[in-house]
Order: structure tokens, then C-alpha cells, then sequence
């Protein structure tokens, strides 16, 4: 079971082990893990420097010019784990029911070069209109020219799926309020809340989030961050006297490599 399992919002226990000095610890070198793995021993990244700067576009720039160039083919890149994982998560909020004749609008924000976007398109009986964003060119350039020459099937022919260079800070700026149903967030606002100059960007796309989401809509952010640290965050960020507020919920994806996975929720509730 996951250390803290008393967590107010936890439907499920799946993690084994650790005290807490140990979780926090593991969370702390899981992004190093993930990077040591991905990256040669010859790569010009300095760790340190990439995780203080998982804000920057050009550090994403790098990262994705750098893990493209090691294989002659394509791969997704994965961060902490791939749609499998963490469908049965996301299918119960593509649902049609409010809107029966429009598809339904699931952004995946900082989709890098992950499969979860194409994952959702490919699978989802209602139809949807997927589009994945992310703040390297150089990533949504990779995922574009995978995608066509892949040639992607969808489940429900009236799907669409797209790939947008786009800055989620500014979210507000592409879509009007809201207009989403879902939005999916697999390890971008961890990167932007580990990064040194990252923790206003992360404050503020969630506010973006919450105002481009329909009232019926939700937010997945998936995550190895603590839920006393990142339920307490989101609490607090998601609030405003008179302007917004939000229900926040979290349930634990489970364990890998030792690292405790969860899934938060947040859903716009109406400011009274
Ligand atoms: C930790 S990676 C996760 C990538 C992908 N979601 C996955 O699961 O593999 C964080 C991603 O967020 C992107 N990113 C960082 N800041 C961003 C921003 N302001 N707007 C959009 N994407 C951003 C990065 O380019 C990077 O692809
Ligand atoms: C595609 O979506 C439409 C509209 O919701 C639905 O009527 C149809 O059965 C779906 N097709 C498949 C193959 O699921």
C-alpha cells in the first residue's frame, strides 16, 4: 500500500512498502531514473540543469532532438508509464451524453511524443476530438510524422486527431471557455512544479484548465507526487473567492520501479 493511504480521496491501495522518507526519496530521483535510462552516457544534457529547467521549451527541444536521434525508428517516449497503464482511468470521462451529436474535446497537455493522445483516439467508442499540445515544435513535429506514416486507425470513424505546438500557459489564448471535456496531463505539471522558476507556469495553467473545461468537464493529471503535497497545491490553487473553485480527488494508479503513481482529479464547480 502506498505510504499515506489515508488519503481523504483514495478509492483503492495497490503500493507496497516504503516509509515515508523512502516514497519521497524515490519521488525525488524518479524523474533522474527516468532521464539516466532514456539518455546515453555521452549525452551533453547536464541532469541537474534539465530538471531545474522542465519549463523551458528549449530543454524540451533538446530532450527530443537528442532521444530522436539515438534510433533510426520512431519511438514514443513515454514519461513514467504508457496509456495502457492509466486507460481505464481515462475511458469512464469520454462518455457522450450532454452533447450526443458533437465530438467530444480531450486536449493532452504536454503530450511530448507520448502514445496516451493517439492511445485515447484509437480507442474511444464515442467519437472524439483529440488534440495534443506541447510547447516543443520539435516533439509535435515527431508525433506528426509518426502519426501519418503509422496511419492511425480510430474505433469511431468521426474521431479526429491532431497535434499543436502551443504553449499551455496560455491556453485561453487557443480556446474559448468552456469547450473541453477532458484534459490529461501525464508529467507536465510535475515537470513544471520541479523546475526552479516552473511553480507560477504550473499555478497557471491549471487556472487555464479550469476555465477552458466545461462545468461537466474534468482534469486528469498524472503524477508520482505526493497527495498531501499535490492535494494541498491543488486546493489551494483552484480556489478563488468569487471566481473559481474546484472538486479535487485523487486515486492511486499503483507502483512501478518502486515509485507510487497517482491520478488526480479536478472538476470546475460552479462559484456561488
Ligand atoms: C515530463 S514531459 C511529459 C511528456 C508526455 N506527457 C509524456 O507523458 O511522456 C513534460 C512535457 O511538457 C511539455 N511542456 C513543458 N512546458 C509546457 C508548456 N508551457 N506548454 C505546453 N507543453 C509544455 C514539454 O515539452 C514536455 O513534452
Ligand atoms: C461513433 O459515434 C456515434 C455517435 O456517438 C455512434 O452512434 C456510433 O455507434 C459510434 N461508432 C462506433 C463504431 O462505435
Amino acid at each position: 500500500m502506498c505510504q499515506g493511504h489515508k488519503y481523504r480521496h483514495a478509492r483503492q491501495s495497490c503500493c507496497t512498502g516504503d516509509s515515508k522518507s523512502h516514497l519521497s526519496k524515490y519521488t525525488a530521483n524518479n524523474l533522474l531514473i527516468m532521464t539516466l535510462i532514456t539518455l546515453s552516457p555521452l549525452s551533453v544534457f547536464c541532469l541537474a540543469e534539465l530538471i531545474e529547467n522542465m519549463d523551458k521549451k528549449a530543454t524540451w527541444d533538446r530532450f527530443y532532438t537528442e532521444t530522436s536521434s539515438r534510433t533510426a525508428t520512431f519511438k514514443n517516449f513515454e514519461w513514467f508509464f504508457g496509456f495502457d497503464a492509466v486507460r481505464d482511468f481515462i475511458m469512464p470521462f469520454l462518455q457522450t451524453k450532454s452533447h450526443p451529436d458533437a465530438l467530444l474535446q480531450v486536449l493532452d497537455m504536454g503530450c511530448g511524443t507520448s502514445a496516451l493522445g493517439p492511445g485515447i483516439y484509437r480507442h474511444s467508442p464515442a467519437p472524439v476530438q483529440v488534440t495534443c499540445a506541447d510547447i516543443s515544435p520539435i516533439a509535435v513535429r515527431l508525433m506528426q510524422e509518426h502519426v501519418q506514416t503509422q496511419a492511425v486507425q480510430p474505433h469511431n470513424l468521426s474521431s479526429k486527431l491532431e497535434f499543436v505546438e502551443l504553449d499551455c500557459t496560455q491556453l485561453q489564448r487557443h480556446y474559448r471557455t468552456n469547450v473541453m471535456d477532458l484534459i490529461v496531463d501525464k508529467g507536465t505539471t510535475d515537470a513544471l512544479l520541479r523546475s526552479k522558476e516552473g511553480k507560477v507556469k504550473a499555478s497557471l495553467v491549471l487556472k487555464q484548465c479550469l476555465k477552458v473545461l466545461r462545468s461537466s468537464g474534468s482534469l486528469l493529471q498524472f503524477s508520482d507526487e505526493d497527495p498531501d503535497a499535490r492535494l494541498l497545491w491543488l486546493e489551494t490553487e483552484a480556489q478563488e473567492q468569487g471566481v473559481m473553485a474546484a472538486d479535487v480527488g485523487v486515486q492511486e494508479v499503483g507502483e512501478l520501479r518502486g515509485v507510487c503513481y497517482y491520478c488526480y482529479q479536478v472538476t470546475p464547480r460552479p462559484v456561488v
